[in-house]
């Protein structure tokens, strides 16, 4: 469940960078250099690691991925040392470049820092610095915090966490933080503001990252760091955490962790995104395992039923949410409205937060969120609450920024994601969302107790049928190899495959770089069937329970403009087979749970046309897995 308190962040851009750190007895390289590989999916523009043994430090950067940074490392790096701190970087301003890499180093050269974040007032603080005769390598705002730490321990003779403490006190904007001091060898400070920040706890030795995927084989042990709080790591002593602003001693709160090794590695699939599409059947169980109680025949959800008055009592529902989760969102339009009656609108979060959109306190905003950092989507839940609505978050990154800042909601359980690509996230935000609708409809009266059993029996059954259409593979990639050297490539579905249309079009974009666009089948000849000729693959939804008989309308319109046809079919179909190119057969289901089995084969055509291009797919260009700028 998530946590319901409320996080006080004040940031409005973010860097989406990846941090770790080491220090105790072991060489520190190794850790942070496999780390790196591990937060990659944040940013991967460029990657540095610097590494002290109590005499030598050294400094490696470069732009590029941390495979490149590892290559400079053999030639460059020479110290063993047991304290090590490393970045990869997402820019967002100032160009990748070895200079602008992180970590950075203060003038003296007795301070290093690694930075995910962005110091918005970098420039006064800068200027100021450079009257006081300090001088700067990179165009980096990081490069200025560092130094406005150590002229603050400078004037003010303090010690390091003290004086990280003073500098954050001066800076406006976000970050999380790793810094040591040459002359404490035995001490790294780190702060959060915005931007996410572990500590994982061994025996005499600790560990500093994004998120605690660094450190699992080392320790299950880990504090995860509140906004405005700072931490003083110290080898042989305990940690003490503190606040930024008024000093206060802070409780560390140490969770035991549940996600195991396994979850974060490939287990023998070429890629994560497909290991990800393959664990569709346990994630969407694991996500209604304990809240389907078929045999009881009731839907449990407690962030639900403690608030059912403000779901029962609600005007609208307005869906907030960016790219997949925002597919999920129109697809949970359809679902709300045709089982709980209940209207929904649905937003992009980039725009519902800066069109002064109205809402009111008789508003439920859900907003949706895979790694619940995304800004936009953060954005639009403080406009909803400051306007006194009830924010419910759907998110799955557990205590993250969306689901504390959420007055309730419900975790989807699909484990990590780190292909870029979106997939399990998809169909597990689908299965909450298809729970909470048919929890709502049954308090409203507006389902049948048999619908209902139906509803339940069949959302059971879906793991099963996602086995069945994974089988598809093979056929899928005999397919990608036939049209993988296409520019362009049109999606189209009808009703509650609309959205699949829109989240196949997406993957396939986002990975194989190749043009697509998802339409409603039925708006083609308003325009882009004047784009159908015969290079234009097409893609349709064409399930036998969504508006069959239309949409095979739809496939003669293309097929007499010699469109390229793969449809995507329920099993036994012969209409489509006799007008399409190719079909991909998947196992028939309701109609409202349908794109939990037809975007299945989407996302295998997707993969398998990127695979064939050589396309880097689990780190897209241009692309980090959490959107955490504006
Ligand atoms: C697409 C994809 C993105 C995300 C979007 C929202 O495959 O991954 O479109 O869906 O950036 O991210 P979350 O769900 O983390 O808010």
């Amino acid at each position: 469940m998530l946590v319901l308190f409320i996080l006080h962040t004040n940031t409005k851009n973010k860097f989406m960078c990846g941090i770790v750190g080491y220090i105790g007895q072991r060489e520190a390289y190794p850790i942070v250099i496999e780390g790196l590989k591990r937060l990659e999916y944040r940013g991967y523009d460029s990657a540095g690691i610097a590494l002290y043994d109590g005499t030598n430090l050294k400094v490696c950067k470069t732009k590029g991925k941390v495979s490149d940074l590892e290559k400079r490392s053999e030639e460059e790096i020479t110290t063993i040392g047991n304290i090590g701190i490393g970045h990869t970087r997402w820019a967002t301003h100032g160009v990748p470049n070895d200079v602008n890499s992180h970590p950075h180093v203060s003038n003296s050269g007795n301070l290093v820092i690694i930075h995910n974040g962005i110091i918005e007032n970098y420039e006064s603080l800068k200027k100021e610095l450079i009257t006081r005769g300090y001088s700067f390598k990179s165009e980096t705002d990081t490069e200025v915090l560092i130094n406005l730490i150590e002229d603050v321990q400078k004037q003010e003779g303090v010690k390091l966490g003290k004086a990280v403490q003073i500098a954050l006190n001066q800076v406006i904007g976000a970050y999380a933080i790793a810094v040591f001091d040459k002359n404490r060898p035995d001490e790294v400070v780190v702060a959060r503001l915005g931007s996410p920040l572990a500590i994982g706890i061994g025996e005499n030795e600790f560990f500093i990252a994004s998120d605690a995927s660094p450190f699992l084989e080392y320790t299950k042990n880990a504090i995860y760091l509140e906004d405005e709080e700072l931490a003083i790591i110290h080898l042989n002593k305990e940690i003490k955490i503190r606040k930024i602003q008024d000093d206060s001693l802070v409780d560390p709160y140490i969770q035991e962790l549940q996600i195991n090794l396994e979850q974060i590695e490939k287990n023998g699939f070429d890629h994560f995104m497909l290991k990800e599409i393959h664990e569709q059947p346990k994630a969407i169980t694991d996500t209604y395992r304990g809240r389907l109680l078929r045999n009881e025949a009731i839907i449990k959800m407690a962030g639900v039923e403690d608030n059912m008055k403000k779901f029962l009592n609600a005007n609208r529902i307005i869906i907030v949410a960016c790219g997949t989760s925002w597919h999920a969102g129109l697809v949970a339009e359809y679902i709300f409205e045709d089982l709980a009656r209940i209207p929904v609108e649905v937003e992009y979060a980039s725009e519902f937060r800066y069109r002064n959109p109205i809402i009111t306190e008789k508003d439920v905003v859900i907003a949706i969120s895979q790694s619940g950092e995304t800004a936009d989507t953060l954005a639009a839940i403080k406009l909803a609450k400051s306007k006194g609505a009830f924010v419910f978050g759907v998110c799955n990154v557990v205590g993250s920024s969306i689901a504390r800042e959420s007055d309730a909601g419900a975790y989807t359980h699909a484990g990590p994601e780190i292909g870029v690509a979106s997939t399990k996230a998809f169909t597990t935000q689908i299965t909450v969302l298809t729970l909470i609708a048919l929890r709502l409809a049954r308090a409203k009266g507006t389902i049948s107790s048999s619908d209902f059993r139906t509803h339940m029996l069949e959302l059971e059954l879906i793991p099963k049928k996602v086995e069945q259409a994974l089988k598809s593979d093979k056929l899928i990639a005999e397919i990608a190899d036939i049209y993988k050297n296409s520019r362009n490539c049109l999606y189209l579905g009808r009703g509650y495959n609309f959205p699949v249309a829109l989240e196949g079009a997406l993957k396939l974009k986002e990975i194989s770089y190749i043009h697509a666009e998802g339409y409603p089948a039925a708006e083609m000849k308003h325009g882009p069937i004047a784009l159908i000729d015969e290079n234009m693959p097409i893609v349709v939804i064409a399930t036998k329970k969504g508006h069959y008989e239309k949409v095979v309308s739809n496939i003669q319109e293309i097929k007499s403009r010699k469109g390229k046809i793969i449809g995507i079919v329920t099993e036994g179909d012969e209409q489509v087979r006799a007008l399409a190119d190719h079909v991909i057969e998947v196992p028939e289901t309701l109609e409202s749970l349908s794109p939990l089995i037809t975007t299945i084969p989407l996302q295998l055509l997707s993969y398998h046309i990127a695979v064939l291009l050589g396309k880097n797919v689990d780190q897209p260009r241009n692309l980090a897995k959490s959107v955490t700028v504006e």
